[in-house]
């Protein structure tokens, strides 16, 4: 009896998907690892939380890929990038690296939609939202530190961002979830 409800080319994407949000949080992790020997522990804090992120997001495609009785495989995670050269430019980075997920996640959605999978279409929608959070966040904490003076903010600027950061929510409010009476 055939158990996998999978397509090969949805389970390769999956897959594929899967390891890409492991290194996600490998980035993550190495942005920490970079925060904190620079002496940010409140950015380092909050790119730590983000990694834990990731790893769930990777978490739920290994278990959606066994669900649908489909072999998940583990791959080696290719390496991170190099350090980042400033915290401008780290959550450049990470924005960047977010919308390359959002890509990956995309080309997922169209391929289940055009197979007509639409189990595969229904999980993945948890995650169209979940990247439009993550965008967004990354996009106000690079306005944050744009006021903050950008590659020109002052120790105190990036102390108190560093502050803040360590209290940010993991989260960001999105349009849907706003209205005229809570803008
Ligand atoms: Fe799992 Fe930030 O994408």
């Amino acid at each position: 009896m055939k158990k996998n409800r999978l397509s090969s080319s949805l389970q390769t994407g999956l897959n594929t998907q899967m390891t890409q949000e492991a290194l996600a949080a490998q980035i993550y992790l190495s942005y920490a690892a970079w925060a904190t020997s620079e002496g940010f522990s409140g950015i380092a804090n909050f790119l730590f939380r983000h990694a834990n992120e990731e790893r769930n997001h990777m978490m739920k495609f290994l278990e959606y890929i066994m669900e649908r009785g489909a072999k998940a495989e583990i791959e080696a995670i290719p390496k991170p990038p190099k350090d980042p050269t400033s915290i401008q430019n780290c959550f450049e980075q990470i924005f960047q690296q977010e919308i390359g997920n959002t890509a990956g996640i995309y080309k997922l959605v169209k391929m289940s939609f055009d197979e007509g999978d639409w189990a595969t279409w229904h999980f993945l929608q948890w995650f169209v939202k979940e990247q439009t959070e993550e965008e967004t966040l990354a996009l106000n904490l690079l306005d944050k530190i744009k006021v903050a003076g950008g590659e020109k903010a002052t120790s105190e600027a990036l102390y108190n961002l560093d502050r803040d950061l360590q209290k940010e929510p993991d989260e960001a409010a999105l349009a849907e979830t706003k209205s005229a009476a809570n803008p």
